[in-house]
């Protein structure tokens, strides 16, 4: 997300200015990481599957036992007001709910309002370059909690993942687990075997992507052969594509794996064709679907 512009936020019930917006010292996301959040891709300012989001909100905040302090219809009202409000049609839209603010740092839950926060940014889709060549990716030991399902602010693990990719030259980490791929630092991951498209099944270990199901409903739709069962690390090395997907990234091939080209024959090291394939069905839905407020 980058913000080089001075959004209409909404922080407690007020929209004001991004730049205006404050917060205490003692607010329970700043001192404990005590919170959840979204990030929900906006397409000529509709938001893209508004309600899962806001139900996957909700599946964090129960996670976390952190009372919902909008209404589904309270949320709509917040989003559609800070959409409006941007100088950009497409837009990476943020909404954060935190424990809130207590008088003393103290680990159990106090009693006072949460903090709630949303902002929205122009959405930066993947370059024509990473799109041409795919991108660079590191494996890594996952060493996060057994709740990665839960999207919460608590992301230190996931930002240390990343910085060793960024460290590396790359773009992201791809996390193991006991032999087995979870997901990776910011994204979801795919893999192809033989023209089927593997996916990890979703369980605590990984977030339930709104790409990822996206993904898995293009290639129902389409009759493109696909699998929901556990991927080993000796598959993931051996794959013939590999991608990441995010409501940012969308689609994108991983072509290089810790220093190895990804795939076989003509195609190692370039996105293979499955993989351009689905990114063609999701640009199409994109701009045939999601653009128009459906899908
Ligand atoms: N992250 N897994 C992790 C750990 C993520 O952080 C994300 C997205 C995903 C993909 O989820 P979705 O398809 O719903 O975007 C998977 C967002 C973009 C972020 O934290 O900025």
């Amino acid at each position: 997300m980058s913000t080089t512009v001075d959004t209409t936020c909404y922080l407690n019930g007020q929209f004001l200015p991004l730049s205006a917006a404050r917060i205490s010292p003692l607010d329970r996301g700043f001192l404990f990481a005590d919170g959840a959040y979204e990030v929900i891709p906006v397409y000529s300012r509709y938001p893209f599957r508004c309600e899962e989001h806001l139900r996957r909100l909700q599946d964090s905040l129960d996670g976390i036992r952190l009372a919902n302090p909008l209404s589904i219809a309270q949320w709509q009202a917040v989003i559609a007001q800070i959409i409006e409000a941007a100088p950009f049609a497409d837009q990476s839209l943020y909404l954060q709910v935190t424990r809130g603010a207590d008088t003393k740092r103290d680990q159990p839950f106090p009693a006072v309002p949460p903090t709630v926060f949303a902002f929205t940014a122009a959405l930066t889709r993947p370059s024509d370059e990473m799109r041409r060549s795919g991108i660079a990716a590191i494996t890594l030991p996952d060493i996060r909690w057994g709740r990665c399902d839960l999207k919460t602010v608590a992301l230190l693990p996931n930002i240390l993942a990343r910085q060793q990719a960024v460290d590396a030259g790359c773009t992201e980490s791809i996390l193991i687990r006991e032999g087995f791929l979870t997901e990776g630092s910011a994204s979801n991951i795919f893999i192809v075997r033989k023209g089927i498209i593997l996916a990890p099944p979703k369980d605590h270990h990984m977030l339930p992507g709104t790409t990822y199901d996206l993904v898995l409903e293009l290639a129902a739709r389409h009759g493109a052969a696909h699998e929901v069962r556990p991927v080993t690390e000796a598959e993931l090395r051996d794959a013939d594509e590999v991608w990441m997907t995010s409501s940012t990234k969308e689609v994108l091939a991983v072509t290089t794996l810790d220093g190895q080209p990804v795939g076989h024959g003509a195609d190692a090291g370039r996105p293979g064709p499955v993989g351009r394939q689905m990114l063609a069905w999701y640009v199409d839905f994109r701009e045939q679907q999601m653009r128009h407020g459906r899908g």
